[in-house]
């Protein structure tokens, strides 16, 4: 059963289910922090047994649901039930954006953090890539940055045989996992995409959580400057 995780001060994830996308199977997890306002804020929701929400609830007021990347926009649907009184945010639509349309969303993150969570976090698109308007967050107060879907790291009890030849070719296989071939090849504006590395990189993290696969609790610049050497000129 999921459960509440501490990943740092302010910080917690639960472990969602497993879930097949494009033929893969794919752990997922969702990031809750309670801001310095005391608002709770939640990043790709995963579906949440009555307890967990209920650990979460005693968290504080839960205000902010966001979906930093177009795949997990579909995701924020049953959470506005759960908390109609919050907000939505997700990233800007694109053809790779599932069931976006009917949500009452609230905006579209951009590179300027929400005044609501400004005190907080500072956030930038990781631009370059048409298909996939992902946002990527700071955490000041951990030096923790949040990220969905650009880099995956699929543990081996998730995959098949397939999956295995898929990710080699990828040049994403476990541990290390990294940005896929797929998505490195959607990076058409690469002179856009180094400017957003660069943004990355000036972040003072040392910690990475993703939605896909385990996270860092250190050194996680090295690994990301590692992540990205294919796009180096
Ligand atoms: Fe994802």
């Amino acid at each position: 059963m999921e459960i509440l995780h501490e990943f740092a001060n302010n910080i917690w994830t639960v472990d969602g289910p497993v879930v097949r996308d494009m033929g893969i199977w794919f752990t997922t997890r969702m990031t809750i922090v309670k801001l310095s306002n005391g608002a709770v804020w939640i990043s790709s929701p995963v579906p949440a047994s009555f307890t967990t929400l209920e650990q979460i609830s005693k968290l504080g007021d839960v205000r902010y649901l966001v979906a930093a990347t177009p795949r997990h926009v579909w995701r924020l649907e049953r959470w506005h039930t759960l908390f109609p009184n919050a907000e939505l945010w997700a990233s800007r639509p694109t053809l790779f954006t599932l069931q976006q349309g009917h949500l009452p969303i609230t905006g579209y993150l951009s590179d300027a953090p929400a005044h609501a969570w400004s005190a907080d976090f500072d956030q930038m698109e990781f631009k370059g890539n048409p298909l996939l308007s992902e946002v990527l967050f700071f955490h000041k107060e951990t030096h923790t940055v949040l990220l969905d879907d650009i880099i995956q790291r699929t543990p081996p009890a998730q995959r098949n045989a397939l999956a295995d030849v898929i990710l080699k070719l990828e040049g994403a296989p476990y541990p290390d996992g990294a940005v896929g071939l797929d998505m490195r090849m959607t990076f058409i504006d690469r002179g856009l995409a180094r400017r957003s590395l660069e943004k990355l990189l000036s972040w003072d993290f040392e910690k990475l959580i993703i939605a896909h696969g385990a996270c860092f609790e250190s050194d996680a610049k090295q690994y990301v400057k590692r992540a990205f050497k294919w796009l180096e000129k």
